[in-house]
């Protein structure tokens, strides 16, 4: 009886915690569509602006929620819950969400879900994908975007545990704000990823700060990074230019061996060795590459989702919507968004 459920669960989802609005629909384990309006206007800033992403969430969530319905050929009376991000994320941007939600479950009569942002990031392996088969648990994940660093020992769906955590910038941010220093165009990460690939990685060394624990700090190489140019450039006004790849491999490398310093510690002292990743930093090859290696040579099996589930996306809003369904957690209507939001 519990199958035939299943079968028929549909959930709309919405993520709207920081600057990218999106709309999913789900059937199942399976994404029917997962749209993103992705906001340009922040490149000029070089950085998430917060007033305007709201007002941009405002101006998209409409328009996305009729497209991802059309795109996956359902009828919103077919819709089996709404859920939503109600944080982490930037306050202004969860209201518009959130408030949105709860008037499109209160005007279709049917339950809300709230989810937690980092919650998604994890659960988003759970998401039916050809050729993929998600994590066994228990796990470990590791997220690892522009707004999040994070390692987190997974014993179930609703049963996680954050084991270290960032305690300063995000690593998206350190590959960011370095490549800002650089010259380079916001987001830099891409730009770094594919630049290190000409570069030598052993060209220049850049401090690896020590962190109690499981946690990590990034704050120190921007600085360093900053230092560095200005001694090297002072003399020799062409060095970032010349140097450009070279540095960007030095840079990867000390920001991966940082990563993978703790990964592998959280690895030896769990005993666990079902590494999953998430996040937009997930599409950097350095990392992959570590993490290939460490399947080799430490016996890990690693997981990386497809790359749109990795970014936000509320895709994986929907996919935790449906665990929370089959388990009926749901989410009364007077709920308000909330920026700062533990898993
Ligand atoms: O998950 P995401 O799309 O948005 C956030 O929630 O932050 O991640 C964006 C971050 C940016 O900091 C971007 O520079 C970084 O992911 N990023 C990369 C690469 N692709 C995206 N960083 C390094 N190498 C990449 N290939
Ligand atoms: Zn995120």
């Amino acid at each position: 009886q519990n199958r035939m459920r299943e079968k028929d669960i549909y959930i709309l989802a919405i993520e709207s915690s920081c600057d990218d609005t999106s709309v999913a629909v789900l059937h199942g384990r399976k994404t029917l569509s997962n749209l993103v309006a992705t906001q340009q206007i922040h490149r000029e800033y070089g950085g998430v602006v917060p007033e305007l992403a709201s007002r941009a969430h405002q101006q998209h969530i409409v328009p996305l929620v009729h497209q991802a319905l059309a795109k996956a050929n359902i009828d919103k009376k077919l819709l089996s819950a709404i859920a939503f991000t109600r944080g982490p994320g930037l306050l202004g941007s969860l209201l518009v969400g959130t408030s949105f939600a709860k008037s499109l479950a209160l005007g279709l009569g049917i339950p809300l879900i709230e989810v937690n942002h980092m919650e998604a990031h994890i659960l988003a392996h759970f998401i039916e994908t050809p050729g993929k088969s998600p994590p066994p648990f228990p796990f470990l994940a590791m997220t690892i975007s522009g707004g999040h660093t994070q390692i987190v020992k997974v014993n179930g769906y609703f049963d996680m545990e954050v084991l270290g955590e960032t305690l300063d910038d995000a690593v998206g941010e350190a590959f960011d704000k370095t490549a800002k220093l650089l010259g380079l165009p916001y987001p830099g990460g891409p730009l770094i990823d594919k630049y290190a690939g000409q570069g030598n990685p052993e060209a220049f060394d850049f401090p690896i700060p020590k962190v109690d624990g499981l946690n990590f700090s990034f704050s120190g190489l921007k600085t360093s990074v900053l230092y560095f140019i200005q001694r090297n450039t002072k003399n020799d006004p062409d060095f970032v230019a010349r140097e450009r790849d070279n540095i960007c491999a030095s840079l990867q490398q000390t920001i991966v061996t940082i990563l993978m310093q703790k990964l592998k510690k959280a690895a030896r002292e769990t005993g666990i060795r079902h590494i999953a990743i998430g996040g937009g930093v997930a599409a950097n090859s350095g990392i992959r590459q570590a993490l290939s290696e460490a399947e080799h040579k430490l016996g890990w099996t690693t997981y990386i989702p497809p790359f749109q589930y990795c970014t936000d996306n509320a895709g994986m809003i929907g996919i935790v919507g449906y665990l929370k369904y089959l388990d009926n957690r749901f989410t009364d209507l007077g709920v308000s968004a909330q920026a700062r939001y533990r898993i």
